[in-house]
């Protein structure tokens, strides 16, 4: 850990998942089932959903995070969400999620400009990157997600020169994405340790030590310990298993374990 104490973290990603009735009830359960210290907990639901959700949690240290943001803070981009928009709501967003990247032609340029959007209103990016299959098999993971972290910084310094603070970087192998695969911890571990040096020099104030890196593709309660075991892994970003209550139950009482074992505390408190 560098000496460096990082947050644990657990994010829940729910996609195109829950109706906003749905939504407020499995966010107070998954409240109350996760009640444990030193672990921040942040639930991304649809945006439909996201004032009930924020309502429902109100009482709870659970954050509300966005799924997306759109690159630019107004204007004519009809059916768009904006970062100024939501911080009534929520105080996260994920941001470059493979998803996008695929679906809707999301590039580095663009998922630059959205970090810059997080900064301005104060939302605490999660910037997702990782390799598809074929880098992998042709062992291009790491050049794969070099290139997409200094394609994203490369943009937000172009524009205002800064790096939002509160950045969070997820490692998602796109092939791990909702197939019941996995990396391994070592590899996990290996790309966390790249993307902090990619970080550092890209000339994050600060250095990178303090960033948190969480570990996003098939997070279950039964997988996230080869991830949590890893000390450079500071949490997950879960999809399918965070629509369940006691998959999620599960997964932050590891990550209650582990953030005992590092002696780390959410920085919320
Ligand atoms: P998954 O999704 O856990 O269903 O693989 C993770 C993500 O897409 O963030």
């Amino acid at each position: 850990m560098n000496g460096v104490q990082r947050p644990v973290i657990i994010a829940a990603n729910w996609k195109m998942n829950t109706t906003p009735l749905d939504a407020s009830l499995l966010a107070n359960d998954i409240a109350a089932a996760t009640e444990v210290a030193g672990v921040t907990r942040v639930i991304c639901p649809p945006y439909v959903s996201l004032e009930s959700v924020s309502r429902a949690l109100a009482d709870t240290e659970v954050e509300v995070g966005v799924q997306n943001v759109h690159a630019e803070p107004f204007g004519a981009f009809t059916g768009e969400i904006s970062a100024p928009m939501v911080v009534m709501f929520a105080t996260w967003s994920i941001v470059g999620h493979s998803e996008r990247r695929r679906d809707q032609g999301e590039d580095d340029e663009m998922i630059g400009r959205k970090l810059l959007r997080c900064a301005e209103s104060g939302l605490r990016p999660i910037l997702c990157v990782g390799e598809q299959l074929e880098d992998r098999q042709a062992g291009r993971a790491e050049d794969t997600v070099r290139r997409q972290l200094e394609r994203t910084l490369a943009e937000v310094r172009r524009v205002a020169e800064i790096v939002p603070d509160d950045l969070v970087v997820a490692y998602e192998p796109v092939w791990a994405i909702g197939t019941g695969l996995t990396a391994r911890g070592s590899d996990a571990s290996a790309m966390a340790q790249l993307i902090r040096h990619t970080l550092s020099g890209a000339g994050i104030p600060g250095g990178a030590a303090h960033v948190p890196v969480l570990y996003g593709g098939s997070v279950t309660s039964g997988s996230i310990d080869e991830f949590l075991a890893e000390p450079d892994i500071d949490g997950a970003l879960v999809g399918g298993a965070s629509l369940k209550v006691d998959e999620m139950a599960g997964i932050v009482a590891r990550a209650g374990l582990t953030a005992a074992a590092r002696g780390s505390g959410s920085r919320q408190g």
